[in-house]
């Protein structure tokens, strides 16, 4: 089969679009013929070598954490899934990824894919809707009436994010440079501020939740924008408990795990039109390269899917 794998963790010239063997579909697998995949900030970070500790992969490595498929094959312990349903995922991070024809999944990682959507749309949905719901559901515990604070909310975590919030009944306060401004308030935010000319902690107070995709200085100016007792949940550094213990206030980390049940939960809202993926960028997995280049200048809008098997 075709794929992308890197031999040696480095640059974009790292990634090669080779022949790869077919990978072995586990007792508790499912072979999916790819459809589609989606290609996360997480990808080039594991690519330049930034997670080796803590995912210590035998190279050559195919990447790629996101996937939309039809099954080929199921193990032979497998129940649940069938030979040709469609299916998507996130799986396990620390297998071989999507970045290739074929990918062995565990079966408990997979879910029917959402009814109403192509591949490429249901691809975008897994890594990126997981981590939105995880954040602001799980760990964030956001109710009807609360007040949010979405971070870089026209990417691909954000923009899933504004929706489930406000699917959610929350008041939906976003960050976005001005050319996205009118993007995230069609997602559904009720205020949207330009970052660049306007500085979110001088507008912004009393918050129930900040939702921080960035880090950095954003994590550490988003402390006083916290109502007492409100939540700052982060999926790029970890809170400092001191720095949240001073605020009168929590800060969580998350770092997520494949999850079907999450999974099914995106695909009701899906089709039900109440989450819509967005895509800003497609490319041939040949165009892996230019892909990646996307991905780190920061300025994704949505998400960058890869068109990889046919339909
Ligand atoms: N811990 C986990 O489990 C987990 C899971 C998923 C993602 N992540 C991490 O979360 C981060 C976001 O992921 P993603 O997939 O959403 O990334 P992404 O799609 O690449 O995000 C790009 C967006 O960030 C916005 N942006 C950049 N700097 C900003 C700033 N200072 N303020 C507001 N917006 C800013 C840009 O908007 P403008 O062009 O409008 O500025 C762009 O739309 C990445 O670091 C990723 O690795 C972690």
């Amino acid at each position: 089969m075709k794929a992308v794998r890197i031999h040696a963790y480095g640059d974009r010239s790292v990634l090669r679009y080779e022949d790869a063997p077919l990978p072995e579909c586990g007792d508790d697998d499912v072979l999916i013929r790819v459809i589609a995949a989606a290609v996360n900030p997480v990808d080039w970070k594991i690519r330049e070598g930034y997670l080796k500790e803590m995912l210590p992969y035998k190279l050559p490595l195919t990447p790629g954490w996101d996937v939309a498929g039809i099954v080929e094959r199921v193990g032979s312990k497998v129940s649940g899934v069938a030979v040709g349903d469609r299916v998507y995922s996130r799986p396990d991070i620390s297998r071989q990824g999507s970045y290739a024809e074929y990918i062995a999944v565990r079966a408990s990682e997979v879910a029917a894919m959402p009814r109403t959507l192509g591949y490429a749309a249901a691809a975008s949905l897994p890594l990126a809707g997981i981590t939105a719901w995880e954040s602001l559901i799980d760990k964030g515990n956001l109710q009807a009436g609360q007040s949010v604070l979405i971070h870089a909310a026209a990417g691909g975590v954000g923009s899933l994010a504004v929706q489930l919030a406000k699917w959610r009944g929350a008041h939906v306060i976003a960050t976005a440079s001005a050319a996205n401004v009118a993007l995230v308030q069609s997602l559904g935010a009720d205020e949207v501020i330009d970052y660049r000319t306007m500085p979110f902690a001088e507008h912004v107070r009393d918050v129930d939740l900040v939702f921080d995709t960035v880090g950095g200085d954003v994590q550490e100016q988003s402390w006083s924008v916290l109502k007492a007792g409100g939540t700052l949940v982060s999926i790029v550094a970890p809170p400092d408990a001191a720095r949240a213990a001073a605020a009168g206030v929590q800060g969580k980390f998350v770092f997520i795990q494949p999850s079907a049940t999450i999974l099914r939960e995106l695909a009701t809202l899906a089709d039900a039109g109440q989450l819509r993926p967005l895509i800003g960028a497609e490319f041939g997995l040949e165009r892996i390269a230019e892909a990646h280049a996307l991905s780190e200048s920061g300025r994704t809008v949505g998400k960058i899917v890869l068109h990889i098997g046919k339909p």
